[in-house]
């Protein structure tokens, strides 16, 4: 599974990028509002420092609007990939984009249904929000369960990011599920990566070896 950075933060880009464990990023106006930062400044840093997709977000509502929005932001890098939501428009949008030979990314996606047209209409890339159905009282993880199994029944070559991930549990579901990528915030990430257990296994080694050199 790829993971991608879930962050407009570019010190927290660069810090996990240097674990080797970046594939891509995603951001949102959220995020993108987050880091106080210009909008194509941000997403212009982000492509110099990942080699992979990067997710920047449209906001207007209507798909002549996303187009004309996509068309400049793309042109910063060949790895820009227009986010637009899951709306007749943003599917209109992504449909007239990939034409142009522009990837979307489809989001806010929160049923299987939603997913199975956004990968007709030509997404690049779903975004099923797993934490944000979990905040509502439904299982997230098994929307990804569904469209993992709806697009291999037709070989569909959209690919599934698991977003709004909370916790290192999600990130084990997600691969679990077949995902194709889980985008994580970076704070989840440094979850991943740290277990009690190591640090204990470190401090022992260092002072026996401490020990034993004396
Ligand atoms: C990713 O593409 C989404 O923008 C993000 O994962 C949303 O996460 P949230 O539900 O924590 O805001």
């Amino acid at each position: 599974m790829k993971i991608f950075l879930d962050t407009a933060i570019v010190d927290e880009i660069r810090a996990a990028h240097a674990w080797g464990v970046v594939d891509g990023v995603t951001t949102n106006p959220s995020l993108i509002a987050q880091s106080g930062r210009r909008f194509e400044d941000v997403v212009k840093e982000i492509c110099a420092i990942v080699d992979g997709p990067v997710s920047a977000e449209v906001i207007s509502v209507d798909a002549a609007g996303m187009v004309a929005e996509a068309r400049p932001l793309a042109a910063i890098h060949k790895n820009v990939v227009i986010k637009v939501p899951m709306t007749a428009e943003g599917l209109k949008a992504a449909h007239a984009l990939k034409k142009e030979g522009i990837r979307t990314n489809v989001t806010l996606i929160f049923s299987p249904a939603q997913a199975l047209l956004a990968a007709k209409a030509g997404a690049a890339f779903v975004s099923p929000f797993v934490g944000r159905l979990d905040d509502v009282g439904h299982v997230g993880m098994e929307l990804v369960e569904q469209i993992r199994a709806i697009f291999d029944n037709y070989a569909f070559a959209c690919e599934i990011i698991t977003a709004s991930v909370r916790s290192p549990l999600h990130v084990i579901d997600a691969a679990m599920a077949g995902a194709d990528i889980a985008t994580v915030p970076y704070k989840v990430l440094e979850q991943c990566l740290k277990h009690p257990l190591t640090d204990i296994g470190m401090e022992r080694f260092l002072k026996d070896w401490e020990k034993a050199k004396k």
